[in-house]
C-alpha cells in the first residue's frame, strides 16, 4: 500500500484537483484507490456529490467510518467537515497526539494507493498524515508567494520526521497553474528545478479552465473533458507516480 498525501500550507495551489484526478487517474489504471479528505472544507468529498455521515472526524473519535465506493475501484472517506476541527481540538491534549491517524488507519488494508487531500495550514491534522504518510506532492502554483508555502512544508516534513523517528517521508513538488503565456511561470519552474534538482515531477500541470469546471458537474477531468490539457497532464503525473 502507497500512502500518499497531497500538502502545502498555502491555500489554493491544486491539492484538491491533484489529488481528485490522481486518485482516478489510478483508479482508471486499474489500482485500487483508497482518497481520504482531510480537510474541514471538503473540497473532494463535494467534487463527488457525496457526503458519509461517518468520516475521518469519526474515524478518529469513535474508530467507525464510512467508506464510499464513487467510482470503479477509487472509495473515499468524507472529512466530516466542521466537527474534523473540534476532533483536531481535543486531540491536542492527548498523548501521542501526532500518531493517532496511523493508530485509526491500520485496520485499512487492501487499497494499492491511499491518497489524502490535506488542508492549507500547519496544524496538528497535518502532522499527523505526515505521520501517516510515506510520500508528499507538493503543489506549487508557479508564482512567488507559492514558494514560501512548499518551503514551509519541507521544513514541517523535517521537524515531523524527528518527532516521530521516522525513516523516510519522500516529497515531490508538484509545478500547477503553469501558464505559457507569463515570464513568472518559466522563472519560477527553473528556480524550483535547480534549488530540488531530485525534487520535482517531470509532469508540470499547465492552466485549464476545464480543470475548474469538472467539479461543477460532479466528474473528474476525465470524465468532463477527456481531451483535454488537464487530463493529459493529469494523465502524465498518474503515469509517472505509477512509475516510481
Ligand atoms: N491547473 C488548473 N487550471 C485552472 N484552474 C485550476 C487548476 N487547478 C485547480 N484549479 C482551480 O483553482 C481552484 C483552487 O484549486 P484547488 O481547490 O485544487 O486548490 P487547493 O490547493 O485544494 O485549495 P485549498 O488550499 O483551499 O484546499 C479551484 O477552483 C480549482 O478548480
Ligand atoms: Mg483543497
Amino acid at each position: 500500500m502507497k500512502k500518499y498525501a497531497i500538502m502545502t500550507m498555502k491555500g489554493g495551489t491544486g491539492k484538491t484537483t491533484t489529488a481528485v484526478n490522481l486518485a482516478h487517474g489510478l483508479a482508471l489504471s486499474g489500482k485500487k484507490v483508497l482518497l481520504i479528505d482531510c480537510d474541514p472544507q471538503r473540497n473532494a468529498a463535494i467534487t463527488f456529490g457525496n457526503e458519509g455521515k461517518r468520516g475521518l472526524s469519526s474515524l478518529l473519535r469513535t474508530g467507525d467510518v464510512d467508506i464510499l465506493q464513487v467510482r470503479d475501484n477509487l472509495f473515499l472517506i468524507d472529512s466530516g467537515g466542521a466537527d474534523l476541527v473540534e476532533v483536531e481540538l481535543l486531540l491536542g491534549k492527548e498523548r501521542d497526539r501526532e500518531k493517532r491517524m496511523v493508530k485509526a488507519l491500520s485496520n485499512l488494508k487492501g487499497s494499492d494507493y491511499v491518497i489524502c487531500d490535506c488542508p492549507p495550514s500547519l496544524n496538528l491534522i497535518n502532522i499527523n498524515i505526515l505521520a501517516f504518510s510515506d510520500e508528499i506532492v507538493i503543489p506549487l502554483s508557479l508564482d512567488y508567494l507559492s514558494q514560501a508555502g512548499a518551503s514551509q512544508t519541507i521544513g514541517m516534513i523535517k521537524e515531523v520526521k524527528w518527532l516521530i523517528s521516522k525513516k523516510t517521508i519522500n516529497f515531490t513538488i508538484l509545478p500547477t497553474f503553469f501558464d505559457s503565456r507569463t515570464n513568472i511561470s518559466k522563472l519560477v519552474l527553473e528556480d524550483i528545478r535547480t534549488r530540488f534538482p531530485e525534487g520535482v515531477f517531470n509532469t508540470v500541470i499547465r492552466v485549464n479552465t476545464a480543470l475548474r469546471e469538472a467539479p461543477g458537474s460532479n466528474e473528474t477531468i476525465y470524465e468532463h473533458a477527456p481531451l483535454s490539457r488537464g487530463a493529459f497532464d493529469y494523465y502524465r503525473l498518474t503515469e509517472e507516480i505509477l512509475n516510481i
